[in-house]
């Protein structure tokens, strides 16, 4: 009875190979659906409200650019086209009613907004 016992060597080696769990790949995309927001390009909408009180220093540089110059000289204390503003006595109602209405002559819708405010403080300052 030779039972050989074939001992079967070699157990073992059982290869542990930690078994990194593979992270499925997220593969969900995050990409955002692209913003198309129209662009506001519209302006503003023009204000005729004035943004505060009209000052006269504002105001004689609206004189100047919106050329009421051009009509009453020197700055409005000479006569022109137009009549000279200064020491008139004028209220600041008729200087507003004015410009903005104009005259027989006088184009009026020439300054709104701040810019009315401004160059109405500016007439007054003359007076
Ligand atoms: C095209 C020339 C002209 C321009 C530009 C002009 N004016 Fe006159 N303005 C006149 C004339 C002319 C009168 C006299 C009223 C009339 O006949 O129209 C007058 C009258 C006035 C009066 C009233 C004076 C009074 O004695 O009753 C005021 C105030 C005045 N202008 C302010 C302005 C201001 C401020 C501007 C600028 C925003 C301006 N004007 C631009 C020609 C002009």
């Amino acid at each position: 009875m030779a039972a050989a016992a074939l001992a079967v060597a070699g157990c073992g080696g059982d290869d542990d190979d930690g078994g990194a769990a593979e992270a499925p790949a997220t593969t969900a995309a995050t990409t955002a659906p692209a913003t198309t927001a129209p662009a506001t390009t519209a302006a503003a909408p023009a204000s005729t409200a004035p943004d505060g009180p009209g000052t006269a220093a504002a105001g004689k540089q609206v004189f100047v650019a919106a050329s009421c110059g051009g009509c009453h000289k020197g700055l409005g204390t000479k006569p022109g086209y137009g009549p000279k503003l200064a020491g008139k006595g004028l209220s600041e109602a008729k200087i507003r009613t004015t410009v903005i209405e104009g005259g027989q002559l006088m184009p009026g819708g020439l300054v709104e907004g701040q810019d009315l405010a401004d160059v109405v403080a500016y007439v007054k300052s003359l007076q």
